[in-house]
């Protein structure tokens, strides 16, 4: 059938998926914020704030059914900007790279699975209908989320721009809501000859309210025809080592270097986006204590570009290796934040008292869809080697080490030939093998004392007496595949 006749039935069924989506429990697994008390972030989780700076991994629906409950109740502020970058529906998985040593001191970069961009046939269509089904119930519970000046960016390319661009319009209420079709240039390698090359992208920028939306025009240069003067009355122009230009009211056509393969930002995870076109965004659309959400979160970028300029954000993701490359990202950064996991309810007993609740209208009630459990997590066996030194009457120094790492080769995410390479680099160097390291009280929430990155010493003081004695360290060690595996020290 054709597609377009299905559009009305594609709305009905994502508005479904948004409605049925179950929130979750969202449970706090690290807060990296030594700034704000422990107290003060107790007291928050038991009154059921979520806070922003917080990386969540979980389904997208089910966290913005989380933060649309917090909103209603007023612990979470509604949102001035959602950024939505999804799949782009290219039936493909996507992989990354990880580079690894082998016992030469060889470096290898091996191809990882970042996420799978695939998708089965809906219940009564085709996988497209499935895709937009999806995608459309998201940009749906993303609505819901915004402030009434807020603004939502949707980030796709050729493969289904055209098709989401009309649902979306249709939710948002008319095509009046879209304020900019922005495009977003890019050079990268490879083109084929049967066509033009492909080398941009589609930003949809909607507001939830044209007439109130927040925006802050940004200029650009525009270089004169010739680089030459033009000498018009009352036009300023100014002049660098291209020639002469003007500055203009930025233009719907943006030129930004992907993330390339020297990129000094590239993370390895597949499909990272500029951080320059982030701050743009930002920029454009929020200011400073502002909330940005974003619910495809991938590498973390839109974290990085709200942190680093004072945007309060909040990020999921439902890939592990997702998360840890954001929290690598923003430990590195410095900056505080926390990292959550969202549980979905699935307990009879959750599912009743949530089908009971008058949220879902009663027609509705019988297509509940339950959004599977995330997949299982493969387990993975580190062993730490501890070594503690006494630096003074109040602080010990602890020096955490990797001293083993092992994974189930079919749990690996490369593919087949790769595996006895990683089993080599595992090895030769199991410190290699850890993305991140942590340490701290065996507390909830749990608050590492330090951090450590792939490669970096996990070194810290501990306190020696007084209040702040500690009676176990809890070490938690993320693998570059996103797995985790945490270990309890009682203090000798
Ligand atoms: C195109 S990538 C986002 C890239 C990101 N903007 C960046 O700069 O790295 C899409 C992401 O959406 C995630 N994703 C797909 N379906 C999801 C879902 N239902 N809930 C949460 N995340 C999802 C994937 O795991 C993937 O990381």
């Amino acid at each position: 059938m054709d597609i377009l006749n299905r559009f009305p039935d594609i709305l009905e069924a994502a508005q479904q998926q948004a409605d049925h989506a179950l929130p979750g429990d969202i449970r706090f697994e690290a807060v990296f914020d030594r700034h704000s008390g422990l107290e003060a972030q107790k007291a928050n989780i038991e009154k059921g704030i979520i806070g922003a700076g917080r990386l969540i991994l979980g389904d997208n629906l089910q966290v913005a059914k989380t933060l649309r409950a917090g909103m209603a109740a007023g612990t979470i502020p509604p949102a001035n900007l959602v950024y939505l970058d999804p799949p782009f529906f290219t039936r493909s998985v996507l992989t990354g790279t990880v580079a690894v040593r082998d016992a030469e001191g060889g470096s290898h970069v091996i191809a990882t699975e970042s996420f799978a961009d695939t998708w089965k046939d809906a219940e009564e269509g085709t996988a497209f209908e499935a895709y937009l089904t999806q995608t459309c119930a998201c940009i749906m519970a993303a609505r819901e989320l915004l402030a009434e000046d807020g603004s939502l960016w949707l980030h796709l390319d050729h493969h289904a721009v055209h098709y989401v661009k009309v649902l979306a319009d249709a939710i948002f209420g008319g095509p009046e809501h879209l304020m900019n079709e922005v495009i977003w240039q890019y050079k990268s390698g490879g083109a084929t000859k049967r066509r033009f090359a492909r080398k941009h992208d589609t930003l949809l920028f909607y507001a939830k309210d044209p007439r109130r939306c927040k925006f802050f025009l940004s200029k650009e240069k525009s270089y004169n025809r010739g680089r030459k003067p033009y000498r018009f009355k009352g036009v300023k122009e100014y002049r660098d080592d291209e020639g002469w230009y003007t500055w203009v009211n930025m233009k719907d056509v943006w030129q930004i270097d992907m993330v390339g393969r020297t990129s000094a930002e590239r993370t390895g995870y597949a499909t990272q986006k500029p951080y320059a076109l982030l701050l743009r965004i930002l920029n454009a659309c929020t200011r400073e204590g502002d909330l940005v959400v974003d619910l495809y979160g991938g590498s973390g970028t839109t974290a990085i570009a709200a942190a680093a300029y004072g945007r309060d954000y909040i990020l999921c993701d439902n890939a592990p290796a997702a998360i840890l490359t954001a929290e690598s990202r923003m430990v590195a950064s410095g900056l505080p934040f926390s990292v959550l996991c969202g549980h979905p309810l699935l307990g009879e007993e959750d599912i009743a008292a949530y089908l009971a609740s008058a949220e879902i209208p009663e027609e509705r009630k019988v297509r509940l869809r339950l959004i599977p459990h995330p997949p299982r997590t493969p387990e993975i066996t580190v062993r730490f080697d501890v070594e503690t030194e006494e630096v003074d009457a109040q602080r010990l120094l602890v020096r955490v080490r990797v001293s083993r790492y092992g994974i189930a080769p079919e749990d690996m995410p490369v593919k087949a030939r790769d595996r006895a390479l990683v089993e080599e680099a595992a090895a030769a160097d199991p410190a290699q093998m850890i993305a991140l390291l942590m340490a701290g009280p065996d507390e909830q929430p749990y608050r590492p004392l330090a951090a450590a990155r792939r490669g970096e010493a996990l070194e810290f003081f501990l306190p020696r007496s007084g209040g702040a004695q500690l009676q176990a360290i809890k070490i938690v060690a993320k693998d570059i595949f996103g797995n985790s595996c945490t270990e309890l020290v009682t203090r000798g």
